[in-house]
């Protein structure tokens, strides 16, 4: 079912009658999942009052584009950036004709300028008035532009009249944006995400550890989500929270990780070890802090159990990705890397580049599979997340 978790809708409600819905589209919205937050224009503001969708909303109604008030908080530009949908529920005729020549004359028409979220209507007018080839010209101009146009519908009209022209209902129009994020690539697919560093443990105060931030784990966790997956995220200690709607388990050391993902193999399809799992742990672990004796001290390490591998040659093989954080040759190293491990994907991520791989939010890896590969270049790793998981999508159909 299409939903609306972690969405920001900025809801715009002008002035018409059909005002009077936008509590209840408030509360259809959340149900779904969705933080609202609410736009009035003045007129708006005659048949609805800010206190009602503030108190549902729980989030103060915005109502001014010149407030001075507003402007040192949650100012117009902030909401558009804000905003993963501006939703406009009822969208009268008159700021449907604003809309499609541009003009920023009130808070709403302003912040539907100034955001690059997309733009859904709902007009509600008298029959006549959305008949009217005026309106049809409006519609039609902000249709070209990518707007949504969400109803009317028939039916009896406030004034009198019957025809077409009714606001739809909250339900229809919270439906509608909630489709707009549906994204099913991966439906019904059960994916286990490793992110993070492992600790390993040299007494009770010290351990053995990398620099992984997790955040490449974690976006790989929350594309893995919207593309529909069932999402398990085994996680070393990092400092993100969690994304939702996923199954989440925490891990320290890299025999925790490897006993937690092998317990889960039989109830996963898709298997990626974005983790940065150390190689090696202390031999033995004391059980008091370990004293200052001498000038020198020798740690004698052991190998690590390699994580990726043992879910590649598991009977209950699912589809492995691993990553791969080389410094040179990065490409060769990867490919390589993912014959010797049996990977069916390997992400291959330089990470001698500061900006990219380790702690940082932005990455370029190049994605290489047996018979082909693709660079995705410098993005946000929300982005990188997403062709990935996109291309895994894309594989995975191939194989079966
Ligand atoms: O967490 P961030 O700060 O966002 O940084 C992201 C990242 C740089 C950690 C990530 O993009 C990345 O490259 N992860 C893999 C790091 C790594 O351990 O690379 P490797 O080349 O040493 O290992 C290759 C593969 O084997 C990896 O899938 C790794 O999870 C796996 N492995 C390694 C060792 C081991 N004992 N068990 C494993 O499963």
């Amino acid at each position: 079912m299409a939903h609306l978790f972690n969405r920001n809708v900025l809801l715009g409600v002008s002035g018409g009658i059909a005002a009077y819905k936008s509590a209840e589209l408030v509360r259809q919205l959340q149900e779904l999942g969705a933080n609202v937050r609410v736009i009035m224009t003045r007129g708006a503001q005659e048949f609805i009052t800010p206190l009602t969708l503030q108190a549902l909303s729980s989030n103060p109604v915005h109502t001014e584009l010149l407030d001075e008030y507003a402007e040192m908080g949650m100012g117009h530009i902030e909401l558009a950036r804000w905003a993963d949908l501006l939703l406009i529920a009822p969208a009268t005729a008159d700021l449907i004709a604003r809309l499609s020549t541009g003009r920023a004359d009130d808070l709403l028409s302003t912040v539907a300028l100034a955001t690059a979220a997309p733009l859904m209507l709902a007009p509600a007018m008298n029959q006549q008035m959305w008949k009217d080839p005026a309106t049809t010209a409006n519609i039609g101009t902000l249709s070209v532009r990518g707007a949504r146009i969400i109803g009317p519908a028939a039916g009896q009209q406030a004034c009198g009249d019957v025809g077409l022209g009714r606001m739809e209902e909250p339900s229809t129009i919270a439906g509608a944006a909630a489709s707009l994020f549906e994204n099913s690539q991966l439906a019904g697919k059960r994916i286990m995400i490793t992110a993070g560093p492992t600790r390993e443990a040299l007494d009770p105060v010290r351990y053995i550890s990398n620099n992984s931030s997790g955040k490449m784990g974690y976006a790989l966790a929350a594309a893995a989500v919207d593309a529909g997956a069932i999402t398990t995220l085994v996680s070393g200690p990092v400092a993100l929270a969690p994304p939702d709607r996923i199954r989440f388990l925490s891990v320290q050391s890299a025999e925790q990780m490897l006993q937690q993902c092998i317990e889960l193999l039989p109830e996963c399809d898709i298997f990626i070890g974005c983790a940065a799992v150390a190689d090696y742990r202390p031999a033995k672990v004391e059980n008091q802090k370990i004293k200052k004796a001498q000038n020198e001290m020798t740690l004698q390490l052991v190998r690590n159990p390699d994580i990726v591998s043992a879910v590649a040659a598991n009977k209950y093989r699912p589809y492995t990705v691993g990553f791969a954080a080389e410094t040179n040759n990065v490409v060769a190293y990867a490919r390589d890397k993912m014959q010797r491990k049996g990977l069916d994907m390997m992400v291959a991520n330089d990470v001698s580049n500061q900006t990219i791989g380790f702690n940082s939010d932005n990455n370029a890896v190049t994605v290489l599979w047996r018979d082909g590969e693709k660079i995705l270049e410098l993005a946000s790793k929300a982005s990188i997340a997403q062709h990935i998981v996109h291309l895994i999508a894309h594989q995975t159909r191939k194989n079966n």
